[in-house]
């Protein structure tokens, strides 16, 4: 009936004074595949406590040795990329191949922080006080980064590994202690994670993991007054997070709605390889996946029929034969990716494929014809489901992408240079990417999203910066 994990606390594997757990439904079999702890509130205090002690020692921790710790950890997460791996197929559903990517992925990303944060973290500033108007050189400031003390990470079923370290990583390196929540589906990839930096000998308490209930712990984590970061990756539940938590810097990568907008003079073939691949990969179920197509309607029809052609050889099934659409998370994500589908048959799209479900499982499919009147040409599916909308004119397209409460990242495709960089200023999102799908990587990219899609801007050196506070010290001649 499921193997059951304990949560990590003060260097230790802990069973939850609840004497209850949370089931983790494999997406697949629909059955409980594994089980963590539904912590208390009470344990989420003496976590917070925990890590604010262990955070003041971390703090003083030469950089260097925080930076060895961190390339010690980043191996150890790859050398136990295959296990690891196994348990993503198995709570994510994630293919076979993707699995392991996501592992050797982090393990890069951690070695990368712990280079990059020696670096940034490595360097101070030092002023003199005449260069400002009416003062002599007498004061003389010198300022360093220090860090925000306890850093509340919370990453998404989607990435359970790779964006719980693209936090904990950059967060650590800054001196700063971690209350990892991660998401249910994925938390037992992420404990896994976790003891791989416990192999390489963190001290006790600064890296801790609790699993629950959001309904239980989820409030009482974000609006505890033990935490001075949150780091979040996630669907709306971050805009509200931001309305409760405190005084705080927030970091936040929520939806997206990505449009890609195909200009007449596009290659299109290059057009559908990135279309199935940013819309299809891991069944749509990214933050960054292409999640409307903007087509000029003469070059419509032969884009569709290229990316049929393309759709036609996805293979569908499970994920440990490494198929490319496998079962969505959950079933009441595959419920909701299955009302924007109905509405839009009901409004009218044209279906290129039969619309097929299986229990979680959703056969790719290519929704032509889509205007504005449905749901799909605003909602993310956060499945294997691509709307396709024809214009006439690229101001149409970016009208379209900029009415959108999301702005993620967006694309276009055109061989003029100059058009795609005009194109892009006008896009309202945090990154337009030029003939190519979008994508957060590689991982010391900036990452951001403006409006719905987020707050503060991720990527290795932008996440260390987040994570650390300016001190200066004020030498005062007589
Ligand atoms: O799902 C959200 C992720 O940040 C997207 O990352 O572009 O590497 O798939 P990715």
């Amino acid at each position: 009936d499921g193997d059951e994990f304990k949560y990590y606390f003060e260097g230790e594997w802990k069973k939850s004074a609840s004497g209850k757990s949370v089931s983790i439904i494999n997406p697949t079999t629909r059955k409980t595949q594994y089980k963590v702890q539904a912590c208390t509130q009470e344990e989420v205090n003496k976590v917070m406590e925990i890590a604010k002690a262990a955070q003041k020692l971390w703090a003083k921790t030469p950089l260097w040795k925080r930076a060895e710790l961190l390339h010690k950890a980043a191996a150890i997460l790859k050398e136990h990329k295959a296990p690891i791996a196994e348990c993503l197929v198995k709570e994510i559903a994630k293919p076979a191949k993707d699995a392991v990517t996501e592992v050797v992925r982090s393990g890069d990303l951690v070695s990368y922080t712990a280079e990059e944060g020696v670096r940034i973290l490595g360097q101070g500033t030092y002023l003199v006080s005449d260069s400002f108007p009416g003062n002599e050189r007498t004061k003389y400031c010198l300022s360093s980064k220090i860090p925000l003390g306890v850093v509340l990470a919370i990453p998404p079923f989607n990435y359970p590994v790779n964006l719980a370290v693209s936090k904990l990583a950059p967060a650590l390196i800054a001196g700063n202690s971690i209350v990892l929540k991660p998401p249910t589906q994925g938390a037992v990839s992420a404990l896994h994670m976790v003891h791989c930096f416990h192999l390489a000998g963190f001290p006790k308490g600064l890296i801790n993991c609790v699993t629950g209930k959001g309904s239980e712990i989820g409030d009482f984590l974000t609006m505890h007054p033990g935490v001075n970061c949150i780091s979040f990756t996630g669907g709306d539940t971050g805009i509200a997070i931001s309305k409760k938590a405190g005084m705080i810097p927030l970091q936040m990568e929520l939806g997206g709605k990505d449009a890609c907008i195909v200009l007449e003079d596009a290659d299109l073939d290059l057009v559908a390889a990135n279309i199935v691949k940013g819309g299809f990969s891991y069944s749509g179920q990214r933050c960054t996946a292409v999640k409307v197509v903007l087509v000029m309607e003469s070059v419509a029809d032969d884009l569709v029929a290229k990316v049929n052609a393309k759709v036609a050889k996805l293979k569908v099934g499970p994920p440990e034969d490494d198929c490319d659409i496998t079962a969505v998370v959950s079933e009441s994500s595959a419920n909701f990716i299955e009302g924007l589908v109905m509405d839009a048959k009901q409004k009218g799209a044209t279906f290129c494929q039969e619309y097929k479900r299986e229990g979680n499982l959703i056969w790719p499919l290519l929704l032509d014809h889509v205007r504005p009147d449905m749901r799909i040409a605003w909602e993310e599916p956060f499945g294997p489901v691509l709307p396709v909308i024809r214009i006439t004119s690229a101001e149409e397209g970016i009208h379209h992408c900029n009415a959108s409460n999301f702005g993620l990242q967006g694309c276009v495709f055109t061989k003029d240079i100059n058009k795609a960089m005009l194109i892009s200023d006008a896009m309202e999102t945090g990154t337009v990417q030029i003939n190519s799908a979008p994508a957060r990587g590689p991982d010391h990219f900036p990452f951001q999203g403006i409006k719905d899609s987020g707050i503060g801007s991720q990527g290795i050196t932008n996440s260390i910066n987040m994570m650390v506070k300016v001190k200066s010290t004020v030498i005062n001649l007589p």
